[in-house]
């Protein structure tokens, strides 16, 4: 949801800033520009598209030290060169970027242009130029506090003056903002990923937040000028784990990280002595855990369907009533908390606004939410009571894989540390527990068949809907393999549950509409076989993910993907949902997408 950067040092600016831009890209791609001070005055240069084609447009020669940057996700305005950050004041000596919505920008623009000013976008950002304009009387932090002070809705901005070259001014409310600390230099951020090549030592800043920066110092203040003391954070991804190293887009590397991903979540979690799972951020006592009576879970997106498969679990494994809920749809219904009631707050980014404001809304009426997050520092980390790492490392691909099966990782240990609190005995706990170690091996197994799905892939990619068929536990993996399909091949998918076709989607049906079914080998087969041959009899064509060695499937699919036979059938999410991540990105590559930038999308979104 836009991607803002800003550079104060000794290095070429514009260098550092497209450097950066191209690592925040994920958060946006509609257009991308920068602004740098140089000896003559600010340079501005702006771009509809993606960040390369920008990099065209920017000199080689250009000089400055001190500069912002910004790429877009479109909200108010078109997508165009105009539109696209940072804008400038009138005299074309302020310049801004802005990440957020500013809900009261009409009122304030019609405001500014009766007084004279003259807006060149049609962004709502371009209102806080105007303002700072407006109160800038010799000090830029003063003035963009002003400006702030004004504003209704959400912001990261990063401000800078032709007339203070070396300064800049970043400020928070609801949008990510990081400063990063550098040796004689300082970055501004929307995420560490555009930092960690020059310094892992940062600074997240909250809401309400303003940071004036120099290469050498940094001061934090709040909009009254009140001096805010900050902890420097140190962060632990490594530069090679945001490159692609030998991939061709960042979502196949992550498909692939998926082993090494689940067993970093289970690595130091699980005690084998005591049949249990060990979860350190809870803030929870084992007498807090026991008083749980129920469960609330809440997400977003992929999130939202790693949030159905844990409420799946926890009542199977731990015995505990949960339910699940859009956060876009909770935050707005006057939600009910109950008493002894846990609630969790599902998100990679830790910054979708979504989520964010679900939480916000559940604490405020008194209950405790934990986050399940990947992002160390981020907002719903930060702001929950408690909560797990998923610790999958970062996820770059706009459309998520390997956090899903990490989120759900955290979920089968949450079911076992509930489950062995209350009525699951020792030797079940135990085949949890080895169970989950296993799976990465399993999913590797799974990995080894990329060339199958591919050729998989390349047959069926030029159909144009789909439907992707599950029960039980893998009814929420249905939904996410056609949430994924059409993420990034823009073929039409839908998600459901493989007997609710009848009431419906069966009407779909015919040989130009293919569905996906998953097949476990679990209570609900034969159901599931049944549905399949409602499928067949009315000429669909049948693509399956089923157990090896299934023959009755083999008269009644097209095409069968295996996958391993488990010994308990609560942990086929794993195994399902990897061929439907490869399959989509096949197809999505056959068609000749842009995989890790989907069209319209953004990873992170933080407007409502
Ligand atoms: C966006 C992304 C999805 C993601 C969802 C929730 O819509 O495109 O891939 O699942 O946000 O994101 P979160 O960071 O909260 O898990």
């Amino acid at each position: 949801m836009c991607g803002i950067t800003g550079y104060c040092g000794p290095r070429p600016a514009a260098k550092v800033l497209l450097e950066g831009l191209k690592r925040l890209e994920y958060r946006g791609y509609d257009s991308a520009g920068i602004c740098v001070a140089e000896e003559e005055g600010l340079r501005l240069i702006k771009r509809e598209g993606k960040i390369r084609r920008l990099i065209e447009k920017v000199p080689t020669n250009i000089k400055g030290n001190t500069g912002i940057g910004h790429t877009r996700w479109a909200t108010h305005g078109r997508v165009n060169d105009l539109n696209a950050h940072p804008h400038l004041d009138c005299s074309g000596n302020i310049a801004l970027v802005h990440n957020g919505i500013i809900e009261n920008y009409s009122g304030l623009k019609e405001k500014l242009e009766s007084e004279g000013h003259v807006f060149l976008s049609e962004t709502d950002s371009e209102v806080i130029v105007h303002l700072v304009e407006k109160f800038y009387q010799g000090s830029l932090e003063e003035a963009v506090k002003e400006a702030l002070a004004l504003l209704k809705g959400t912001y990261g901005i990063v401000c800078m003056h032709r007339d203070h070259p070396g300064l800049l001014i970043g400020a928070r409310n609801g949008s990510p903002l990081v400063l990063g600390v550098g040796n004689g230099e300082m970055f501004l951020a929307s995420d560490v990923t555009a930092i960690i090549s020059y310094t892992k030592a940062v600074v997240y800043l909250e809401d309400g937040e303003v940071v004036t920066l120099t290469a050498a110092e940094y001061k934090t203040t709040d909009l009254s000028d009140r001096e805010i003391e900050k902890k420097v954070e140190a962060v632990s991804w490594e530069l090679e784990e945001i490159e692609k190293g030998g991939y061709s887009f960042f979502m196949e590397k992550e498909i692939f990280e998926q082993p090494e991903a689940i067993k970093r979540g289970v690595s130091g979690r699980i005690d084998l002595e005591q049949a249990t799972a060990h979860l350190g951020g809870l803030n929870m006592s084992n007498r807090d855990l026991l008083n749980i009576e129920r469960v609330r879970i809440t997400a977003a997106g992929t999130s939202y369907y790693a949030g159905m498969v844990g409420a799946y679990l926890l009542e199977s494994v731990a015995r505990v009533p949960c339910t699940v809920e859009l956060a876009s749809e909770l935050r707005y219904r006057n939600p009910i908390v109950e008493r002894n009631t846990l609630h969790f707050a599902v998100s990679q980014s830790g910054e979708t606004a979504d989520t964010l404001y679900a939480l916000r809304e559940l604490q405020r009426k008194g209950a405790t939410v934990l986050g399940i997050c990947n992002v160390v520092g981020s907002s719903i980390a930060r702001e929950s009571d408690g909560g797990v790492y998923i610790h999958s490392g970062p996820e770059i691909a706009v459309a998520s894989t390997k956090a899903f099966t990490s989120q759900i990782t955290v979920f089968y240990l949450f079911a076992m540390l509930l489950g062995r609190m209350r009525h699951l005995s020792y030797e079940a706990g135990l085949e949890l527990a080895h169970e989950l170690q296993a799976i990465p091996t399993r999913v590797e197994q799974i990995l080894a068949k990329q060339k199958s799905i591919k050729e998989l892939a390349a047959k069926y990619a030029h159909y144009k809907n789909f439907l992707f068929l599950g029960r039980g536990i893998n009814y929420p993996v249905a939904m996410e393999g056609a949430l994924k399909l059409k993420e990034i091949s823009y073929i039409h998918a839908e998600g459901y549950s493989a007997a609710e076709i009848k009431h419906g989607p069966i009407a779909l049906i015919n040989e130009e509409t293919p569905s996906f079914f998953l097949v476990p080998d679990d209570g609900l087969k034969e159901k599931v076989i049944s549905n399949m041959k409602e499928v067949k009899s009315r000429g669909g064509r049948i693509l399956a993910v089923a157990v090896e060695g299934e023959n009755s499937l083999n008269n009644i699919a097209d095409d069968i993907i295996e996958i391993p036979k488990l010994k308990n059938g609560l942990f086929y999410p794993f195994l399902m949902v990897v061929p439907l991540q490869l399959f989509a990105y096949y197809c999505a590559l056959d068609l000749g997408r842009d995989v890790d930038h989907p069209r319209n999308l953004a990873k992170s979104v933080t407007v409502e």
